[in-house]
């Protein structure tokens, strides 16, 4: 697929760098995805760590809320991702690739070594968009997260290395 037409694909948004003034709507957004939606004070305190970065989905000239966003964070060559989510009208439209592509651009070019992330063993849709982009399982943390009705999943983590 070529990049304009996956730019197309996924309803024109541009793939930008977070700052600190989309913590609100990267809060809005995070809420979208997770059962404990991240206050706009949590991550903005993320991103105020200078290991940390994050892109956010836009339309270019357009006031209209993101469609997704990505932080991850940097360490010594070893990086992980914190969070990733896409408003669910645009999912299955190329915005998550497009952010964790963002991602290993910045990683590669930081000559970061190895990208790690933690995911529900019940998140297919995030297992499908991991695997297709290369990652593998190579540790498994037992009952780690809680639906709120009792039911417990493991969390999967997986590893890319980028060398
Ligand atoms: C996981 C998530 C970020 C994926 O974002 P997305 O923009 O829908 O993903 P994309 O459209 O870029 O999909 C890329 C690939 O992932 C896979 N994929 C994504 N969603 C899928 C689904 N529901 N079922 C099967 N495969 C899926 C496909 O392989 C897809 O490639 P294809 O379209 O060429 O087949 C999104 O579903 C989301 O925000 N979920 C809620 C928050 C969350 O679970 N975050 C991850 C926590 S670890």
């Amino acid at each position: 697929m070529t990049a304009a037409s996956l730019f197309r694909r996924s309803g024109g948004f541009e793939i930008v760098q977070m700052t600190a003034a989309d913590c609100a709507e990267a809060a809005a957004l995070h809420g979208t995805g997770f059962s404990r939606a991240w206050t706009d004070g949590e991550i903005g305190a993320l991103l105020a760590q200078e290991p940390v970065f994050g892109f956010m989905a836009r339309r270019p000239g357009k006031r209209a809320r993101p469609g997704g966003f990505v932080l991850a964070r940097l360490v010594e060559g070893e990086a992980e991702i914190l969070t990733i989510a896409v408003r669910p009208k645009h999912r299955q439209s190329g915005i998550g690739w497009r952010l964790m592509g963002a991602v290993l651009r910045h990683l590669r070019s930081e000559g970061a070594q190895r990208l790690f992330l933690e995911v529900d063993e019940g998140n297919d849709a995030a297992l499908a968009l991991y695997r297709k982009i290369g990652f593998s399982k190579v540790a498994e943390r037992a009952a780690y997260y809680n639906d709120g009705g009792g039911a417990k999943s493991a969390a999967l983590v997986m590893r890319l290395d980028l060398g």
